[in-house]
């Protein structure tokens, strides 16, 4: 769905009811439809002050979900979760002449207000600390910069222009490079090992701390600092699982052998498993990390704990935040007063597994009798599996004894049975690759050199090197089609979330109709993308992207060139800023709540629906995933955690073990950390706003009062959560003459000011100070099926989609010159052969394919296959009944009744 069919849908619903007298039911609604047609659209906001925070005209929302979508009107939250069709059957319209019309108007509504958003956060929100923001802030949206060529210390300096214009050709455009340069061969350096996060928020209000200026200041007042107010109080009292049998759990330890009698309490959601959980630690370890070989700068400093009795160490020591640059810019338009670098490559380019530089490659074993292989050992009872890593490869000490992968810190069983489910993958490809090559050797393989452009590769032409390196483009894309295409719609389990990201990927039209997609592809990137408007070129062009598809825009040229840059980049779209994670978006993605202390452990051999043990986190990290993986085996721990759900990101759901982690590499007395309050410093030590500032910025409404977190139906616990937030922030009295921010206006056109709304001089709540990873946590009101929150949701909305859009080889690099014939064939149908359809349709959905995380497991775990018959989307509890739409009930599906997890 697409803002134009949204537009069309939106103008012609009306006329489409006849005069039945049903109609008289939805005659309110139609009306106000009519309305919001003759009033016309709202145009992107001109200036970031009246920019559009996810609220809209009462007419807007009768139109799309009737009197029940002004529930939200007068709170901060979005409107659109309560449109027509946006949760679950509840949300179906009641009494209307049809379900269908309203239910569309609702769904594409809210996709609607979707798009808004993320127009106007490309417009507002992209602020890169390398020295290019200037230009974007003055609309201009260049394509090339200067801060993105290599340096001298670079070995490929000379290869892509040394001093002379730079633009990557030859061997360096080929595949995905190890430090992840000439992605775009413009610009060398985007995106490479060791660039500067960016910011999504306005440089002059990050590191409030600080107090560097008068907004800052007035919204602070002096009241934070590093480790005020303290970060572990805020875990003990905010965070910590509450558990009805302390004996039981154990400090996250369980009871002796693994009994099950074990049971540590956490919030479930039911939606949503674990093997989702470490799926998301998978993935940010490929995308971003700000520590070097698992350690920070030599430097230990002191991590709160004033108070004792709640449970923390005052005696506890972390490593200071490595810093890039720790000094104001001469000018603040050029950068945050400090930045910091990320030490991996920010592609989406599976490089905790292949490697991100020199250090983390000598980690990676590749088969010696095919090296087109990665490495796989047989284990004690003969399945294969990660070989240890190497004693002689580079290593902190405490990942000794570990299974080899390129990112080795915190290790987890999830992350090796991600890595070793990925690694046969892999290998998978190379199997089938030489079972077409041993049947067609003289077959065009699609695989073209920059060197000899016209010269066809026959399959028993390519050497293994080009193998390995086109097996990992395509496990690359299908790990982001993975978690495009179904983790996210699993995470934001509703209509919207589904048809958002199946359109990001797939296009409007799927497959069912090549030439309107091709049709669509060629306006979007010869004419949008050329164009020197920047409305057109920016904003306008990510919305009707999703007409196409984000993924393989720009590859579908006729006269496709690798040896011509501007054809090789036709795809890419920077939107005026290049490429990285900003620090914001490490922020909402600290999710350690998702993690149970216990892993309900079960057998794949005997009955799929009894737990026979419970497994403490804490001991498969680290060297003990290793054991742990070995002694049982890959179909084991996969029905383990598809089975299991994971925990609820919110307040008082954080694992009790993480409050406790031992790590060994740290210098302190007692060699243990808090990870929930280190969350909190580390965003501290990195500037990021809080939470109503966060929100304002990204062009969210802001709270006035801590009791703005609380629903109509809040429960007690919720209740008192808000009141030890207030214990612990506190109040002041406020003074209406201090502005706090510029980023938003009030209703009226009048800054905001430090009283947000209240009478001058009433105490309020320092709501200003609520670090953001507290606030979103105490999001209680969220959309339906949404594991996030909105706030997380919003920063998501930019930068997921700019993950893809900036990839060459997700754009115009989809092609079989990079990832052979063979290999864009797998990635378009979930692995070899022609696309599987499953036999069950869910959410009102025709059947679907085949879901590629499903295939990826029935691959190459072959002895889940009967348990996956009734898996549609991986990341779903599969014992769990789909149920009709969007249903998130707790019930076991025919055959898994007696599954102790539903007792
Ligand atoms: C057993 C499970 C896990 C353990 C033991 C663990 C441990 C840790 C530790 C110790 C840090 C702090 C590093 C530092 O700043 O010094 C950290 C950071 C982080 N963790 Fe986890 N984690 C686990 C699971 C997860 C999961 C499921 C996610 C989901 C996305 C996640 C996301 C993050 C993020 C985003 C950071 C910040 C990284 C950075 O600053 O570059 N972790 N984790």
């Amino acid at each position: 769905m697409n803002l134009r069919s949204c537009f069309l849908f939106l103008v012609l619903a009306p006329s489409a009811f006849g005069a039945d007298n049903r109609i008289i039911a939805e005659d309110k609604s139609l009306k106000a439809c009519a309305d919001l047609v003759l009033k016309g659209f709202r145009k992107i906001a001109p200036t970031r002050d009246v920019r559009f925070q996810g609220k809209v005209a009462e007419a807007t929302a009768i139109c799309r979900g009737g009197q029940q979508a002004l529930l939200l009107r007068n709170t901060p939250w979005v409107d659109w979760s309560h449109y027509f069709g946006t949760a679950d059957l509840a949300s179906a319209p009641k009494g209307l002449l049809t379900k269908n019309g309203p239910a569309f108007r609702g769904v594409s509504g809210a996709l609607l207000d979707l798009e808004y958003q993320r127009m106007e956060l490309i417009k507002f929100n992209l602020f890169d600390n390398s020295g290019t923001y200037k230009d974007y802030a003055q609309g201009r949206v260049l394509k090339r910069w200067d801060e993105m060529r290599l340096p001298k210390s670079d070995p490929n300096y000379a290869a892509v222009g040394g001093d002379g214009t730079q633009t990557c050709s030859g061997q360096l455009i080929r595949a995905r490079t190890l430090t992840g340069i000439c992605n775009d061969v413009l610009n060398p350096a985007m995106g490479s090992t060791g660039q500067l996060f960016a910011r999504n928020v306005e440089f002059t209000t990050t590191f409030p701390d600080l107090g560097a200026n008068t907004l800052t200041q007035n919204r602070h007042a002096g009241r934070l600092a590093l480790l005020k107010p303290d970060p572990q109080i805020i875990s003990r009292k905010l965070f910590t699982r509450p558990q009805s049998h302390p004996e039981a759990c154990n400090d996250g330890y369980g009871l002796p052998n693994d009994s099950p009698e074990a049971n540590c309490d956490y919030q479930k959601a039911p939606f949503f498993n674990v093997l989702a959980a470490y799926w998301i630690q998978f993935m940010t370890h490929d995308w971003f990390s700000h520590l070097e070989e698992g350690h920070n700068q030599p430097v230990y400093m002191k991590v709160g704990c004033e108070t004792p009795e709640l449970g923390c160490r005052p005696d506890d020591r972390i490593d200071r935040a490595y810093v890039a640059q720790d000094t104001p810019p001469a000018n603040p338009l050029d950068r945050a007063p400090k930045t910091f670098a990320n030490t991996n490559t920010a592609w989406w380019d599976t490089s905790q597994i292949y490697g991100y530089d020199e250090t983390s490659l000598k980690r990676v074993q590749r088969d010696p009798k095919d090296p087109a292989k990665l490495l796989l050992v047989p284990g004690a009872k003969g399945e294969l599996f990660l070989p240890v890593l190497d004693p002689s490869a580079p290593m902190n000490p405490q990942w000794k004894g570990q299974e080899a992968a390129a990112f080795a810190d915190n290790w987890t069983i999830g992350l090796s049975f991600l890595h070793n489910l990925f690694v046969r993958e892999h290998n998978s490809f190379v199997d089938e690759f030489h079972r077409v090559a041993a049947l067609t050797p003289n077959a065009d393989s699609g695989l073209r050199n920059p060197a000899n452009p016209r010269k066809v590769i026959t399959y028993s032409e390519v050497t293994p090197e080009e193998l390995y390196q086109a097996a990992r483009l395509v496990i690359n894309a299908e790990i982001a089609k993975i978690h495009t295409t179904e983790w996210t719609p699993q995470l934001l389990y509703d209509d919207v979330g589904y048809k958002a990201l199946n359109a990001n990927w797939n296009g409007l039209f799927g497959n069912s109709n090549p030439q309107a997609t091709k049709a669509l592809n060629d306006i979007i990137v010869y004419n949008f993308g050329k164009s020197k408007d920047v409305e057109k070129s920016s904003q306008w062009y990510s919305v009707f992207a999703s007409g196409p598809g984000i993924f393989g825009l720009g590859s579908r040229a006729k006269n496709y060139d690798i040896t011509n840059p501007e054809t090789l980049n036709a795809g890419v779209n920077h939107f005026g800023s290049p490429f990285n994670f900003p620090e914001e978006f490490i922020t909402v993605y600290r999710l350690h709540a998702l993690v149970p202390d216990l892993l309900e452990f079960r057998e794949a051999d005997k009955d799929p629906n009894k737990i026979v043990k419970k497994i403490a986190v804490v001991n498969t990290f680290e060297a003990k995933a290793t054991d742990a993986m070995h002694s049982t085996g890959m179909a084991d721990w996969g029905l383990t955690l598809g089975r299991q759900r994971l925990g609820v990101l919110q307040l008082g759901n954080t694992p009790v073990f993480l409050q406790n982690l031992h790590m060994g590499r740290l210098d302190s007395k007692t060699q243990q950390i808090d990870v929930a309050a280190l969350d909190l410093i580390r965003d501290r030590e990195r500037g990021v706003p809080r939470f109503n500032e966060f929100r304002r910025q990204y062009g969210l409404r802001q709270l006035t009062s801590f009791d703005d977190f609380l629903p109509p139906d809040a429960t007690d616990s919720q209740k008192q959560l808000i009141q030890s937030m207030r214990e612990i922030y506190g109040t002041h009295t406020c003074d209406s003459s201090k502005v706090i921010t510029d980023a938003q206006l009030n209703p009226d056109g009048s800054p905001i000011n430090d009283c947000l709304g209240h009478p001058n001089g009433s105490v309020i709540d320092n709501i200003e100070d609520v670090d953001t990873v507290v606030g979103w946590q105490a999001e209680f009101v969220r959309p339906h099926g949404f594991a996030i929150s909105e706030t997380q949701f919003v920063v998501f909305i930019l930068n997921a989609s700019r993950r893809l859009f900036s990839d060459r080889f997700f754009t115009s690099g989809f092609r079989p010159e990079f990832y052979t014939k063979l290999g864009i064939d797998w990635v378009n149908n979930n692995g070899p052969g022609k696309p599987m359809i499953e036999k069950i349709a869910t959410n009102n959905h025709p059947p679907q394919p085949v879901s590629p995380m499903k295939r990826v497991l029935m691959r190459n775990i072959p002895e889940l296959q009967g348990e996956l018959d009734y898996v549609i989307n991986a990341f779903d509890p599969w014992a769990r009944d789909h149920g009709e739409y969007y249903t998130l009930a707790w019930k076991p599906r025919k055959g898994a009744e007696t599954d102790d997890a539903f007792k």
